[in-house]
């Protein structure tokens, strides 16, 4: 028997011990037969601790990292390069360690172009859409929004200077968060991207019953994986898309990156998070 130096990766964050992502890299890497490991790294939020960290770990051996909340800002003030398109949102989540140094990324972008790719045929006849919130997410949304030819994205936010800052940026119109409600009928699209709807926050309150019968309805939020907002978009008809389906897709890159193998988003990957979850849920 002989044992190869096993390639390491993993997840950084504050906190991390959440994260799923170990587990759909340790199914990626079981069914590639890869010697690997992806490790979740609990690292405080300030800017000093994570550019140590990484560091340390690139003298360790690792591959590169997932970059989750609160340093996908500190891992783009790191990087000695950057790729354009998280030089676009504002905010990485991958760091590649190689011949070029630490290379910063944004596979959330393309997550969630996939996510809503699996309605491909819906999503390329999207003209209207709308985004629900304003931070760091809702920032990637847009770049992957614009990128997909939608025409008329609008962007509502609680606090609105937050909203006009992304919407002078890449183009959008602004919508009041008090009439977010009133947008909704022509709505092809309808993004969420705030908070609300997590276990233990308040529910959005969206008018569903206004939204086009074959509008999609996106959420990030996967705990709970049909969050209300979803749950009845359903009930209207309307396509869904949950947030498991983003992280499943925003992990593909990572793993082709430093593992080297196949990730297939497949309906085993999805089983096997939804189980985690609800084995979470009855702990
Ligand atoms: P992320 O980077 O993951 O997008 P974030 O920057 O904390 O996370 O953004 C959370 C979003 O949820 C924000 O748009 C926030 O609105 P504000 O900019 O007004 O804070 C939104 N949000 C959180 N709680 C909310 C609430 N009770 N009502 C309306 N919007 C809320």
């Amino acid at each position: 028997m002989t044992l190869d130096k096993p390639i390491l990766a993993g997840v950084v964050g504050w906190p991390v011990e959440h994260s799923l992502s170990p587990l759909i890299h340790t199914i990626w890497a079981t069914r590639a037969g890869i010697n690997g490991y992806y490790v979740p790294i609990a690292i405080p939020p300030n800017y000093d601790e994570f550019a140590q960290s990484m560091d340390s770990l690139k003298r360790l051996g690792f591959k590169g990292l997932n970059v989750t909340l609160p340093h996908k800002q500190h891992a783009l003030r790191y990087a000695d390069v950057v790729s354009e398109r998280a030089e676009q949102s504002g905010a990485a989540n991958m760091l590649t360690f190689g011949d070029a140094g630490a290379v910063a990324e944004n596979s959330d972008i393309e997550g969630f172009s996939c996510a809503l790719n699996e309605h491909a045929t819906q999503t390329s006849s999207a003209r209207a859409a709308m985004i629900l919130g304003a931070g760091g997410a809702a920032r990637g949304v847009a770049v992957a929004l614009k990128d997909s030819g939608v025409s008329d994205l609008r962007i509502a936010n609680r606090t609105r200077e937050k909203a006009e800052a992304i919407a002078s940026e890449f183009d959008l119109t602004v919508i009041d968060w008090d009439a977010r409600n009133d947008r909704l009928p022509d709505l092809d699209l309808l993004v969420n991207t705030t908070s609300l709807g997590m276990a233990g926050q308040p529910p959005l309150d969206i008018k569903t019953e206004i939204l086009k019968p074959d509008a999609i309805v996106a959420d990030i939020v996967y705990t709970p994986l049909e969050t209300p907002l979803l749950n009845a978009a359903r009930v209207r008809g309307c396509i869904t898309s949950d947030g498991l389906s983003m992280l499943m897709h925003q992990a593909v890159s990572g793993f082709r990156a430093w593992f080297g193998g196949a990730a297939l988003v497949d309906d085993e990957l999805r089983d096997a998070l939804v189980n985690e979850l609800a084995r979470r849920e009855t702990r």
